[in-house]
């Protein structure tokens, strides 16, 4: 069976309204300029890492990548995400780290950050994130790299941490979701991003979210899968799956109006490689042909 390749034009009409599109138009979720790189932990794949590589502009583009949310006393550049991107081709990496927004706020710490085309967040506790850097210079540094076509990534907390509602983000466990810090950086608006989550049969979790905030689009990143942004357009680029959570329903198959499904609050759905979705709209718009069967 094949399935239909939709344009996104044809979806943005089939919504009627100029005063709809034109307020998507406007304001998008995603980031206006440049790309977001989204991955749901355990990073092994060299085509998501040559994938930020070359939306950063290539081999030669300044790239950063911040640790902070590990947790470790120091970092050098020993990190196995600088080995990974240098591996797959990046001459100019450059590790910047403190916990200390004092010093976060400082032209000589974030200097690095002010030539970079991409920054990338590593794992760990993405609360570490917010205590270091939320309101600092570096912060600002970040949202520029993206404001000048940068992109920003990251993998796990890295993953988390671009969301406006930071999931997971309590500072006594990562199992609580609404926890003690839940403010992002909020490159995905209005949503929230949750990682490693078929590996750890977390596909539930984001409930407790979406039931104390159900304006908030929930998006939970399976392992070693990339999730990659820009303005309203959202495609799996490589991996395994990404979880939808947006109250609707979206299935390959045809006739899936005749599912049993729970009510819209519990529902979710899965993408794979190659399909897209539009987070303004938020509805699947491009759909990777399904297999043979
Ligand atoms: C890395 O990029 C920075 C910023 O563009 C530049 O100043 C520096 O010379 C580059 N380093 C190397 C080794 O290319
Ligand atoms: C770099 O960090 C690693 C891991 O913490 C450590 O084992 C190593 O000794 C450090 N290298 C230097 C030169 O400080």
């Amino acid at each position: 069976m094949k399935f239909q390749r939709f344009p996104i034009l044809t979806v943005a009409l089939a919504t009627g309204s100029m005063a709809l599109s034109s307020k998507i138009s406007e304001t998008y979720i995603g980031p206006e300029n440049g790309h977001l790189v989204i991955v749901g932990g355990n990073l092994q794949s060299d085509t998501i890492w040559q994938k930020i590589i070359a939306l950063a502009g290539g081999p030669e583009a300044p790239l950063v990548v911040i640790p902070t949310a590990g947790g470790e006393p120091t970092y050098n550049d020993s990190l196995s995400s600088v080995a990974s991107f240098r591996r797959n081709g990046a001459k100019n990496v450059t590790v910047v780290h403190t916990y200390d927004p004092a010093i976060a706020d400082t032209e000589e710490f974030v200097a690095p950050i002010r030539e970079a085309k991409g920054v990338f967040f590593d794992g760990g506790r993405q609360w570490r994130l917010v205590d270091a850097y939320a309101g600092t210079k570096t912060e600002h540094a970040f949202q520029a790299v993206l404001d000048r076509g940068g992109v920003v990534s990251g993998s796990s907390a890295g993953a988390s941490i671009q969301g406006s509602f930071l999931a997971r983000g309590d500072t006594a466990n990562n199992q609580v979701m609404v926890g003690d810090h839940t403010v992002g950086f909020g490159y995905l608006k209005n949503a929230a991003i949750d990682q490693h989550v078929l590996v750890r049969n977390r596909h539930f979790d984001m409930f407790d979210i979406l039931q104390a905030y159900p304006g908030l689009l929930g998006v939970a990143v399976d392992e070693n899968t990339a999730l990659v942004v820009h303005q309203n357009e959202a495609e799996v680029y490589a991996g395994t799956y990404v979880l939808i959570y947006d109250g609707g329903f979206w299935s390959r198959e045809e006739q899936s109006e005749l599912k049993n499904l729970p009510p819209p609050e519990s529902r979710f759905y899965f993408l794979r490689p190659g399909d897209k979705y539009d987070l303004g709209l938020r509805k699947v718009i491009q759909v990777e042909e399904a297999t043979e069967l």
